[in-house]
This record gives structure tokens, C-alpha cells and sequence, in this order.
């Protein structure tokens, strides 16, 4: 017997997931044609206004405008016939430094369904996908999303939750990022620490590229380096801190990463693992921020583990039990969680 309530709630849910899916193309044109900064800057304006002020073609931009009305990601006035971004949307929509800036997760999910073809075919014969035959610049994808939240949080809370390493940053460290992708955890870091000096490791040649150019935009060429290099075996020695941001579950050796680690370690230094949030159990995950970042996990961070040695394929909703037997079976004497974000938990490592 199909109880009709739950049918009607399982079809009320699939209409609004459908209908942010079917909004991920139009949200990444408003934010290539810079649709939602023009209306940001300008206040409410009409089609032709925008139109004009944008450079964009009314009759397509009329239809963008009824979608983006119909999805509350604009407000109109049927008075005035005008379309606009209210303070909260401009936050997730147009405003880069804002914590709640949403448009790298819009890319993120565009890779994900250029994934398909690659991720697709190893569901069958169980293998991986590397990092770098991933569809499309999924990894200006990945930097563009986490970047509000190291934006927000890295120098004014993250560090600061470590026990004694802000001392050592303003005097003058040793730090290596690894797993640095593009450089915008590392850059952000070299920023506000000029005494110290940052290098950022990553197994992704075009990635190095990237931040090696993201280092220079910026100005922190002068205590800022990227090179090439594997978590295992990546070569400096005697840091005072280590950083691994979104990156160890992504490891096809986390262990071998971790005892590397350890040994790349003052004996007084740290290492601070910044993961997804998730809880322990699968059923702890079961909310909006465990559902995307499952779907990360199988579409992007499964692959790129199983593509390697060990292929440990933490995956992305490890949970901290796991995070700490990882992390301990490489030789470090305790773990605690450091301090949180609704999407982050942050554990420093001691040896
Ligand atoms: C999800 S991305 C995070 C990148 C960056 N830390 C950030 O937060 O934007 C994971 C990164 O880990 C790197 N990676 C994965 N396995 C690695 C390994 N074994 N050694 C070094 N880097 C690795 C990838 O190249 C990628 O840049």
C-alpha cells in the first residue's frame, strides 16, 4: 500500500532538489556575466536596465531574471517591475570575502556531473580516477570553494586554536602546507605572518603552477614557495607546523602521510589537520552537509584516493575516530579537536 502523505513529502522533496540542480547553470552565467555584482552595485533595476548595465541580451535575460525570482535568489517588485539582491543573497551570490559565499560550491557541483564519464566506469572495476584526469578545472573548482571559509576563519580562528602556534607564526616559523592545491590557505597564511616562512607541497604539477602565480598576485613571493611534491615524500625538514587542509582523506596512504609528517616535525611542532565535519556514524550524516559533501566524496575523493597506493579511501565523512586512528598510527603521541566551523573540525596533532 503507497501511503499517500509520503509520496507527496518523497515528491515535494525531488521538485526542490530538481530545482536547485536545474539552477546550477544559471547561477554560474549570473556569475560569469557578473549579473548578480551589476544588480549588487545598482539597486533594483528592470530588464533593460540591466540588460544595458550588463551588455546581455533582454529576452535571455528576462528569462534568467523570472528563474532567479522564482528560486529566491532575487527579490521583485511587481510594481516597479524591478529585479533585486537582497543583502543575504548578495552574500552567498556576489560579495567573494563573504564566509557564506556560495558560487565556488555552484562550480564544484558543475564537476562534479563532468565527473560522471571518469567516475562512472570505476564503480565497476573498483578503480581509481587520479587527481589530475578529473573533468574539467575541478581544482579551480575545489579552491574557489573552500576559499571563503580559510578566508574567514584560518588566521582569526583556526591558528589562533592551536596550543602555542601563533606565538611562533609572529615570530618567526617554519610551516609547510601539504596538499596545497592552489596555494590560498598557504598565500592567506603568508599574509599575516611575513616573519615566517610558508612552502606548499602538492602532488599536482598545474596546481603548483597555479599558486606559484596565486603567490605572486599577492605579493608573498618573498616568504612563500610551492613545489612539487607527494605527502609521503615531500622534502623539508624541521617545521614548527604542518597544515593539511581538506586533503588527508583524499590520501591514498594517510598513515604513510602521517608518520612523514612526524618525522618532518620539530619535536615541539604541530600538525593541523583541518577535515570535513562529520560525525562518527553513517547515521550522524544524514543532514545537508553530510549529503553534499557524500557526494564530493564518491564523485571526487574516493577516486582520487583509490587512484594510489593503499587507496585507504577514507573518504570525505571520516569522522574524527577514524581521522584520530589515522593520524596515530603515524606515530603521533595525541589528537584534539582544536575548534569547528559548521562544514570543518580541526585537530592538531602533537608527536
Ligand atoms: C580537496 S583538494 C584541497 C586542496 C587545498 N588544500 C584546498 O584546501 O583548497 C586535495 C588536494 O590534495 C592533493 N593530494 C591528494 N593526494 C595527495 C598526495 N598523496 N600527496 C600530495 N598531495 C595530494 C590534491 O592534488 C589536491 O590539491
Amino acid at each position: 500500500m503507497i501511503d499517500e502523505a509520503k509520496l507527496n513529502q518523497v515528491i515535494g522533496q525531488m521538485l526542490g532538489d530538481l530545482g536547485g540542480a536545474s539552477s546550477i547553470a544559471l547561477v554560474r552565467i549570473g556569475d560569469k556575466l557578473g549579473l548578480y555584482k551589476t544588480l549588487h552595485q545598482n539597486g533594483p533595476m528592470t530588464v533593460a536596465e540591466l540588460a544595458s548595465a550588463a551588455g546581455i541580451d533582454q529576452r535571455y535575460l528576462r528569462e534568467w531574471l523570472s528563474h532567479q525570482a522564482a528560486s529566491n535568489y532575487l527579490a521583485y517588485d511587481p510594481a516597479t517591475q524591478k529585479f533585486s539582491l537582497p543583502e543575504e543573497q548578495a552574500m552567498v551570490f556576489a560579495i567573494e570575502e563573504s564566509p557564506v559565499y556560495m558560487q565556488g560550491a555552484f562550480e564544484l557541483m558543475t564537476a562534479l556531473l563532468d565527473n560522471q564519464s571518469k567516475v562512472e566506469p570505476a564503480f565497476k572495476h573498483g578503480g581509481g580516477v587520479a587527481w589530475g584526469d578529473q573533468a574539467g578545472c575541478m581544482f579551480c573548482a575545489v579552491a574557489r570553494f573552500f576559499r571563503p571559509g580559510y578566508h574567514n576563519n584560518l588566521v582569526s580562528q583556526w591558528l589562533p586554536a592551536l596550543d602555542g602556534a601563533l606565538e611562533k607564526l609572529q615570530r618567526g616559523a617554519k610551516v609547510a602546507d601539504v596538499g596545497c592545491g592552489h596555494g590560498w590557505s598557504t598565500v592567506l597564511m603568508a599574509q599575516a605572518f611575513p616573519n615566517s616562512q610558508f612552502v606548499g607541497y602538492d602532488f599536482h604539477p598545474s596546481s603548483i603552477e597555479a599558486a606559484t602565480a596565486h603567490a605572486a598576485e599577492h605579493g608573498v613571493a618573498a616568504n612563500c614557495r610551492f613545489e612539487v611534491g607527494t605527502a609521503k615524500d615531500y622534502p623539508g625538514r624541521e617545521f614548527d607546523l604542518v597544515t593539511f587542509f581538506d586533503c588527508l582523506h583524499d590520501m591514498g596512504d594517510p598513515v604513510g602521510a602521517s608518520a612523514h609528517v612526524r618525522d618532518t616535525l620539530k619535536p615541539d611542532g604541530s600538525w593541523m589537520i583541518v577535515e570535513p565535519m562529520a560525525g562518527d556514524r553513517l547515521e550522524d550524516n544524514f543532514n545537508p552537509v553530510g549529503r553534499l559533501y557524500y557526494a564530493g566524496s564518491t564523485m571526487i575523493c574516493v577516486p582520487t584516493s583509490l587512484s594510489q597506493e593503499v587507496g585507504a579511501a577514507l573518504g570525505a565523512q571520516a569522522g574524527e575516530a577514524k581521522l584520530r586512528e589515522v593520524i596515530t598510527s603515524g606515530g603521533f603521541a595525541s589528537v584534539r579537536r582544536a575548534t569547528e566551523t559548521p562544514f570543518n573540525m580541526i585537530l592538531e596533532a602533537r608527536p
